[in-house]
C-alpha cells in the first residue's frame, strides 16, 4: 500500500512538472512565433490596430499596381483569370502559400519549363505588386508581399 502511495505521489509530481514545462513551453512558443507576413510589416510602433489598416491599404494598392503587370506579362501563359494555359493555373494553387517560392519563381522564372525570369525587368515594387496580385485575386487569400520582403530575396 505504502509503496503504491509513493508511486502515486511520485507520478503526480512528475505530471505536475510535465504540465508546468508544457505550459511554459507553449507560452515561449507563442512569444517566439515569427510575425505573420500578412499583417505585421511596416507597422508603426504601438499602433497595432492602425497598422492592420495601413497594411490592408498597402495590400490594396499593390494589388492594383499588380493587375496590369499581370495582364501584360503573365496572363499570356497563366490566363487572364489565372485559369492556366502554357503555365499552371494560379487559382487556389497551393504553391502560392509560400511567399518565398512565389517571389523566387517570379525573379528566376523556370528556364526548363518555359517561364521567363523577371528579376531584371521588374523592380522590387513591381515584383511585390504582381506577387500580391496573384496571391489575393480570384478568391486567393495568401496575403501581402511587400517590396522590403522582395528586396531580401535579391542576391540570394
Ligand atoms: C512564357 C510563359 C510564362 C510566363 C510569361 C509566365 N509564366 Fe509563370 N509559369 C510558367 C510555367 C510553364 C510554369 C511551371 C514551371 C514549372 O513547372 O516548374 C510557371 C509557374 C509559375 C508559378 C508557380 C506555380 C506552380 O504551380 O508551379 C508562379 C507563381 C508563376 N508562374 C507566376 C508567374 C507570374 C507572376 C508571371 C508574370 C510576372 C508569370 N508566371 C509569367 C509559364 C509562364
Amino acid at each position: 500500500m505504502r509503496f503504491a502511495k509513493n508511486i502515486y505521489q511520485g507520478l503526480s509530481k512528475v505530471s505536475l512538472v510535465t504540465l508546468v514545462v508544457a505550459l511554459l513551453g507553449s507560452i515561449l512558443l507563442v512569444a517566439a512565433r515569427q510575425p505573420d507576413d500578412s499583417f505585421q510589416r511596416n507597422k508603426p510602433e504601438g499602433l497595432i490596430q492602425l497598422a492592420q489598416d495601413v497594411d490592408l491599404a498597402l495590400l490594396a494598392k499593390l494589388k492594383k499596381e499588380g493587375k496590369p503587370l499581370f495582364s501584360s506579362n503573365c496572363a499570356p501563359c497563366h490566363g487572364e483569370q489565372a485559369e492556366g494555359g502554357d503555365g499552371p493555373k494560379l487559382v487556389g494553387n497551393d504553391y502560392l502559400v509560400s511567399l518565398g517560392a512565389v517571389v523566387v519563381q517570379i525573379m528566376k522564372g523556370d528556364y526548363e519549363h518555359g517561364m521567363p525570369a523577371f528579376e531584371d525587368s521588374f523592380n522590387d515594387r513591381e515584383i511585390a505588386a504582381v506577387a500580391t496580385f496573384i496571391r489575393n485575386s480570384w478568391n486567393n487569400e495568401y496575403g501581402i508581399v511587400t517590396p522590403e520582403r522582395v528586396a531580401r530575396f535579391r542576391g540570394l
